[in-house]
């Protein structure tokens, strides 16, 4: 089939690769030239396992190209993907401009082209969106043209770092959409990654919308609600949150995923698709209660965890603090709403010098510049520390080498805001431990 793809982020370049490795002809279309030129001279511009590879092989074999016009790609598309960003506006609303602008570029580009046409909306948007959007495109279409063309909602479910995989094998394929033509599409091209099983589910366009942001959101109270009660861990005597977890989480109606205490969630998704959910419930004439304060939950948590690191460490004696990882997640460079940001930040405004290690820091330089000194190596970065603290979980930081830390530190604190490591080690080697919700001083679990 051929494929356009507008955008060429951590979605639509995930989704073209992976396309065009299983045959179809791809473009992949960017309006930042910056990000074209570098894809069209080899280099990928965000880091994702084993996307590199991907992207070079389809490239090699003429299955996959990069371009900044969409007018061509889509005369020439059966299929055109929507993958660009829908930020969040400062009040919580969903910013609908970028793929409001590439809606109208896909409608023009439309005006020309003959035949079927499939839209596909991949980015994630308020619900209701789909009126708007195919609004949008027949506005421009205008009369007279000779194309016919449907709307699918297809919300991504990849996840940054595991994204090929994900895409590879997902667990299911939303496919929101009123056209048994468009459907039929979709499912032929989808069809190589549900070989073993059938993973799509049909619903309407408003369906779709709504599946997506329901799904962060519940992920998303998960995580609130276990770094509300490490809160509340921190705070009961003899309680360590890590023991509590696994008493909990062994109920099978409870479970294990995404209720592990962490300095809060961050990334793209999550605080965007809470707060855009609930801010279009409200324009719809619905406030939903609960949901409107788990954004809040998990701001006040990430403030917490600065300010109790802050507290701990005992700003006036200390100068230099180390952090080991600060993407909002292994196995990704991306570092937006990372909890990292608001936790070293607390830290400078004390005037504490932070070293910083992280294996892919270059969004990070970006976003720090010299108000902290970046590492290449984790040991490094904790010379004449008085703490380190663990802020992502990247799996080198798994078994650390205690005893070469105690050489190299000057202080003995560790802060696992991730509960990686066992308090136990830390202690006898000497350090004093504080993860989310389990505290161990030296002699003594507080
Ligand atoms: N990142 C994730 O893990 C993830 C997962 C599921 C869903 N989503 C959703 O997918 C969408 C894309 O997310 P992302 O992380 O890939 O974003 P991103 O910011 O990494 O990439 C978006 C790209 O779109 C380009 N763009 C903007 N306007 C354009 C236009 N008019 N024409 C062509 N290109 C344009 C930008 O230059 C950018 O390269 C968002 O709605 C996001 O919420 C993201």
């Amino acid at each position: 089939m051929k494929i356009t793809i507008c955008g060429c982020g951590y979605v639509g370049l995930v989704t073209g690769a992976l396309f065009a490795d299983r045959g179809n002809k791809v473009i992949c279309v960017d309006n930042n030239p910056k990000i074209v030129n570098a894809l069209n001279s080899g280099k990928i511009h965000i880091f994702e396992p084993g996307l590199g590879k991907l992207v070079q092989e389809s490239v090699k074999r003429g299955n996959l190209s990069f371009i900044d016009k969409v007018e061509e790609a889509v005369q020439n598309s059966d299929v055109i993907f929507l993958a660009v960003g829908t930020p969040s506006n400062g009040d919580g609303s969903f910013n609908l401009s970028y793929i409001k602008e590439a809606a109208k570029d896909i409608g023009r580009a439309l005006r020309n082209s003959l035949g079927f046409k499939v839209v596909v909306v991949k980015s994630t948007v308020p619900q209701g969106s789909y009126k708007i959007l195919s609004g949008i495109i027949n506005q421009e279409l205008g009369d007279g043209s000779l194309v016919e063309w449907a709307y699918v909602s297809n919300p991504e479910t990849l996840a940054e770092g595991t994204a090929v995989k994900d895409f590879q094998s997902p667990d299911r394929i939303i496919i929101g959409t009123d056209s048994d033509k468009a459907f039929l599409i979709m499912k032929e091209l989808y069809y190589p990654f549900i070989i073993k099983r059938d993973r799509i589910m049909r619903g309407s366009p408003a369906d779709a919308e709504l599946a997506k942001l329901f799904s962060n959101t519940a992920l998303a109270t998960r995580v609130a609600m276990i770094n509300e009660m490490a809160r509340v861990a921190d705070i009961t005597p003899g309680a360590d949150m890590d023991v509590v977890r696994r008493m909990v989480c062994e109920d099978s109606r409870i479970g294990y995923k995404f209720m592990f205490p962490s300095p809060g969630y961050g990334g793209s998704c999550f605080p965007k698709d809470i707060q855009g959910l609930v801010a279009q419930a409200k324009i719809y004439g619905y406030n939903p209660k609960l949901l409107s304060v788990i954004h809040e939950s998990n701001e006040v948590h990430k403030n917490y965890m600065g300010e109790r690191v802050a507290g701990l460490i005992n700003c006036q004696n200390t100068t230099t603090v180390a952090v080991w990882g600060v993407t909002f997640k292994p196995q990704t460079d991306d570092m937006r709403d990372a909890a990292s940001i608001p936790i070293i930040t607390r830290l400078i405004n004390e005037g504490i010098n932070v070293n910083v290690y992280d294996p892919q820091d270059n969004k990070a330089r970006g976003i720090f510049g010299n108000k902290v000194t970046f590492f290449n190596d984790q040991y490094e970065a904790v010379k004449n520390a008085d703490a380190l603290i663990l802020l992502t979980e990247w799996r080198q930081f798994d078994s650390p080498d205690f005893s070469r830390l105690k050489t190299q530190m000057k202080g003995r604190q560790l802060f696992d805001l991730r509960n990686r490591w066992l308090p136990e080690a830390a202690n006898r080697n000497g350090f004093d431990y504080f993860g989310v919700g389990r505290n161990y001083l030296l002699h003594e679990k507080i």
